[in-house]
């Protein structure tokens, strides 16, 4: 039997109409000030308006930060914590893609922990109880609202800083797909080919255990039947509405099972080239499947059958029916390469020995069912683009 442990928020409320619950469940939670972490699209276009109202009903005094305006830096997080001291807040609301939750996550901690950021990178570091946070995702992708990780990137330093903690897990995730209606088409393929990411790397990892299993399979089953139709058709709430649960169920599988060697290799470009998270995960998907498939033919022949493609007889079959899949999907969903996003054989060549080494440092390369080298890293980069 294996042994394991399995995180996951104590309070999800899935369904249109979930983030309304809002004022409830701060009333539920004790608080009187509520610091709302957004980015500047979602605080102009009013999405978070009824949010605020439902938290001012309840009696709450609310701040907003809403000057997240890319994938989440230290600069993010200082602001949100200055505004954090100055309220006194004692609850944080996070609307927004990974990226304001994953700034409230930091804010959540460093409130009550001292030093800096960077002091509490990795697993487990963080002392104390964070600030209760309500997670209320605007993207179906990251599943961030359901996970007890953050990123946040060191700009001067070039790198994506991983912190895995069960003290940022949210108290409360609101799972509404209402708010993901609005996405254009781009923000739906690269945040659903994440979630589909997490789903599958989350099965294959050496780290997977028998509940993470369940969510990685169901993920995989939703997101491929689903992400299509809430790409081609964005009104379509039961669409939406599967993708969303999708990307929740791969975030928990994730959070508790580990992402592997795609995640490892695709913080480096974005930290060195901006690329969002989602793309760079896609540029990586197919060649990287390739590459695992030997490590692991009975798992990935599961992961072929979880998007509904039949059993060839032979598990290599299988699993190579699988990943093909995936780039067709990929294909599909109309992702840019990383050369039309400006990353070109002359820019990867000077940095990607240390985009490899920083790959490997992270940690989830090691969790991959075939382990790469420092020079499979390399290649791999140099095949992707
Ligand atoms: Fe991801």
């Amino acid at each position: 039997m294996t042994n394991f442990i399995f995180r996951a928020p104590p309070i999800i409320r899935f369904g249109p109409g979930a983030a309304l619950k809002v004022g409830e469940e701060a009333r539920r939670l004790g608080a009187k000030k509520a610091l709302l972490i957004t980015d500047a699209f979602l605080a102009s276009a009013g999405v978070i308006d009824p949010i605020r109202q439902e938290l001012v009903a309840k009696g709450l005094e609310v701040a907003v930060f809403s000057e997240v305006n890319t994938e989440p830096t230290i600069d993010h997080v200082a602001g949100s914590l200055k505004l954090q001291k100055a309220q006194k807040s004692d609850l944080l609301v996070a609307v927004g893609g990974g990226s304001p939750i994953d700034v409230a996550k930091a804010t959540s901690f460093l409130a009550t922990n001292p030093g800096v950021i960077q002091d509490y990178m990795g697993l487990e570091k963080i002392p104390h109880n964070a600030l209760p946070l309500i997670a209320v995702p605007t993207t179906a992708g990251t599943g961030s609202e359901a996970t007890a990780t953050t990123i946040i990137t060191d700009v001067a330093a070039n790198v994506k800083m991983l912190i895995i903690s069960s003290r940022i897990m949210p108290q409360v995730a609101l799972v509404d797909p209402n708010l993901t209606l609005g996405m254009p088409k781009g923000l739906t393929a690269a945040t659903g080919l994440d979630a589909l990411t997490h789903a599958i790397e989350a099965y294959v990892s050496k780290k997977a255990q028998p509940i993470t299993d369940l969510l990685a399979l169901a993920a995989i089953r939703v997101l491929v039947k689903n992400l299509p139709v809430a790409f081609h058709e964005p009104g379509n709430l039961e669409a939406r509405s599967q993708t969303l649960l999708g990307a929740l169920q791969a975030g928990l599988a994730f959070s508790n099972s580990s992402v592997a060697l795609v995640h490892g290799m695709s913080r480096p470009i974005g930290a060195l080239f901006h690329v969002p998270h989602g793309i760079s995960n896609a540029a990586l998907l197919g060649k990287v499947m390739d590459f695992s498939l030997p490590g692991d033919y009975a798992r990935y022949a599961e992961v072929a059958r979880a998007m509904g493609l039949p059993d060839l007889g032979e598990d290599q079959k299988t699993a190579q029916s699988g990943a093909t899949r995936v780039s067709q999907l990929i294909a599909e969903l109309e992702v840019p390469t990383l050369t039309a996003l400006g990353v070109t054989k002359a820019k990867l060549e000077p940095v990607v020995a240390k985009m490899a080494e920083d790959a490997l440092a992270s940690g989830s390369p090691a969790n991959n069912p075939r382990l790469a080298t420092k020079e499979e890293i390399i290649s791999l980069y140099q095949a992707c683009l």
